[in-house]
């Protein structure tokens, strides 16, 4: 994916929508990071643009106090004064198209030469469209003094129709090569090594079928409630905002087949290609609920039907998975903070061992834990000392702790940023793979307006691992959630009858 660390062409990053929160808690640490760690491109030059009649000085101060407290490595003096003479704040309003002419003049002026440029859209997500249309009317999509890209936030629309209306807005200016959609799940180092445990190793491929998986379960629990966001949130609900991007970039990575090689189109073709081949989703497969109190949340509307949690089972129609589910959940208020994927296995076909006094028998499990805790666990089952054949189930563990003391883990956006610097989008999604995400999600959103009662809105509460709904999901398929990297609120169950 990632190769040579550094460029040395000079560049010009260019964020609009700076006097946003993302720019100081995400764009401008993980911009310093890359900084401190001699990454960027020699000749960075960042540029803030926004509407505020803010000053060079006001906003260096205001991006430093962002850099101390969300910094992943350690704060600086030195290295911040350094980046700081780098960083320069343009006022302008996104609507005005005289304003990109301004810029236009502006960064000419500043690069004096050819120069590549990142444009970066961290602005309410009304913006996109007619951003990439100024940008294109002042004449700043063009190549021709250096490479122009964009990076696109998320949401990246709010159905299939708005999705697609958004790709032709974008196409009409750049190039997709030129595009970069962000998923942040995607940066995550344990995401990341997941095509390094399947296609890295020889262990696991071969059982990574519908022969040996029972069934796989993706989890992305937060204990986060609403908060301030419910302008944004009770519009979107739990599914556009992690179901529809996140939790199916994960599914995609656990489930596609190998790529011909780490390059971004190789990856994002079997991506899609395993999105695509996805089953549409029975409403009667889905679970929604909302944490009990969220409709009194400030800014949320007092009849609100948004789902702050969901659960949903889907199938993979291809010859690799046909016949094994794929649970995924995910909520806000929930009991602990966790990202899990863990992929179980099937029973061995004849258990001729004794289990302990009220154990099940636990099937092989890999657990795959994205935060906190980051690493990996294998689950096996050992013979318990000094019994005749007595089955206990253990871990393998690999914790990135231990097996890389002292390695900070970096930010997502850390290696996001560098990434589309260099122009490697593989890690960033393809608007095929946006396109085919909506196409599942879409039909359950529209469903849930138009037959409510095939899956009705519960609710749970507040610190609980979901409605009980959830867990009759996947009884239904003689199945159970797990826990896996810590408690994920999961169960056992004796799917294989005790001693059989
Ligand atoms: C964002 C969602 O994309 O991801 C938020 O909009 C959510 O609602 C966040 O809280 C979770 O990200 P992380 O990295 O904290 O797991």
């Amino acid at each position: 994916m990632s190769g040579p660390e550094r460029q040395s062409t000079p560049t010009t990053v260019v964020i609009f929508g700076a006097s946003g929160d993302l720019t100081q808690r995400k764009l401008i640490p993980a911009l310093y990071n890359n900084f401190k760690k001699r990454r960027l491109p020699e000749g960075i030059r960042i540029i803030g643009v926004a509407r505020r009649d803010w000053t060079d000085d006001y906003f260096r101060a205001r991006l430093r106090d962002g850099v101390r407290e969300n910094s992943a490595a350690s704060h600086d003096d030195a290295t911040w004064s350094e980046l700081e003479g780098k960083l320069h704040y343009f006022q302008g309003n996104l609507d005005s198209a005289e304003d990109y002419q301004r810029l236009q003049a502006h960064l000419n002026a500043l690069e004096s030469g050819p120069a590549d440029r990142l444009y970066y859209l961290a602005t309410a997500p009304e913006y996109y469209g007619p951003a990439c249309g100024h940008l294109a009317a002042a004449g700043m999509n063009s190549d021709a003094q250096g490479r122009r890209s964009i990076i696109i936030e998320k949401p990246f629309g709010e159905d299939l129709a708005s999705a697609q209306t958004l790709n032709a807005q974008v196409h009409a200016a750049f190039r997709e090569d030129q595009v970069y959609r962000i998923d942040h799940y995607m940066g995550k180092e344990t995401a990341q090594n997941i095509l390094f445990l399947r296609f890295a190793n020889t262990l696991f491929e071969p059982v990574w079928n519908r022969r040996y998986v029972s069934n796989i379960q993706v989890t992305v629990a937060e204990t986060v409630d609403v908060g301030h966001r419910a302008g944004y949130y009770d519009k979107a609900g739990v599914l556009r905002d992690m179901f529809q991007n996140h939790l199916l970039q994960l599914l995609a990575l656990v489930a596609m087949e190998p790529p011909a090689s780490l390059n971004a189109d190789a990856i994002r073709n079997e991506k899609a290609k395993v999105l695509g081949a996805i089953r549409p989703i029975h409403l009667a497969n889905t679970v929604r609920a909302q944490y009990e109190g969220y409709r009194a949340a400030e800014g949320v509307a007092p009849s609100s039907a948004t789902p702050t949690y969901a659960a949903l089972k889907l199938h993979i129609d291809n010859w690799r998975w046909k016949g094994v589910p794929f649970y995924l959940r995910s909520g806000k208020a929930m009991a602990d903070r966790s990202s899990t994927i863990i992929v179980e296995f099937q029973a061995p076909p004849d258990i001729m061992f004794k289990l302990g006094e009220n154990e099940c028998f636990t099937p092989n499990m890999l657990s795959i834990c994205i935060q906190p805790n980051e690493g990996m666990q294998l689950r096996f089952e050992t013979k318990v000392p000094d019994t005749v054949a007595e089955s206990h189930s253990v871990n393998m563990n690999f914790q990135y702790r231990d097996a890389y003391p002292g390695v900070i883990l970096p930010d997502a956006y850390e290696r996001l940023l560098l990434d589309a610097l260099k122009g490697d989008a593989s890690l960033f999604a393809r608007s095929d793979e946006i396109e085919a995400a909506w196409r599942l999600i879409d039909p359950v959103l529209s469903g849930y307006k138009t037959s409510p009662d095939l899956s009705p809105i519960c609710s749970y509460p507040v610190g609980s691992w979901g409605p009980s709904a959830a867990d009759d999901l996947l009884v239904r398929g003689g199945h159970v959630w797990r826990s896996g990297c810590q408690s994920c609120g999961g169960g056992t169950l004796c799917t294989i009858p005790k001693n059989a």
